[in-house]
């Protein structure tokens, strides 16, 4: 798939079909985070990536986006301040989520960034997956194949949020 086609066709899905993902597809998407811009390339960012049906099955209950769906990565960010005391992961993390939803769309499947519904679940992902206790649990996506590629939903035209040089200037 060519690169802007990625950007303009990826949607967040949240129903999958069964059909599961080969870990060479997989290791791709997280090859694609790792690759991710880094504040001070401080590369703070785990991935576990779960294809065990039984365990999808008792992660499952974490996000209706994750229905059907053979697979997910979960990603994981150790929260450390740079030596000049700025705090990047947020960004680090999420850099690396955007990457991954691109890249899955680019291989013909389909993710949704998970972050909101994970919250609550927390304990469990942290239990299931056997995360220690320096990492937070930032995010995750499903991956498969989409049972239906959702609308497009509403966002802005380009030239409505663009500014030429000066605010306000169009
Ligand atoms: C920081 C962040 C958190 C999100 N958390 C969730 C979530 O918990 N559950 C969910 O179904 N979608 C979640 N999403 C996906 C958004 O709902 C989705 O990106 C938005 O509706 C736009 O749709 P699109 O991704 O198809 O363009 C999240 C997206 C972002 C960027």
């Amino acid at each position: 798939m060519e690169f802007f086609e990625a950007i303009d066709t990826r949607r967040s899905v949240r129903q999958y079909l069964p059909e599961p993902v080969p870990r060479e597809t997989l290791q791709r998407i997280v090859a694609a985070g790792v690759e991710a811009p880094s504040g001070c390339n401080l590369q703070l960012r785990q991935y576990v990536i779960i294809d065990d049906p039984g365990l999808m099955d008792r992660i499952r209950p974490v996000s209706r986006a994750l229905a059907g769906a053979p697979a997910a990565i979960v990603l994981l960010v150790e929260p450390r301040a740079t030596d000049f005391g700025m705090e990047f992961w947020v960004q680090d993390a999420s850099a690396a989520m955007q990457n991954m939803l691109l890249a899955a769309t680019a291989l013909g499947y389909a993710g949704c960034w998970v972050e909101g519904a994970l919250r609550r679940s927390e304990d469990l992902l942290r239990r299931e997956l056997g995360v220690p206790g320096g990492l937070r649990i930032w995010s995750l996506t499903p991956v498969g194949r989409p049972v239906a590629i959702p609308a497009r939903p509403a966002k802005p035209a380009p030239a409505e949020v663009t500014h030429y040089n000066r605010f306000g200037c169009r």
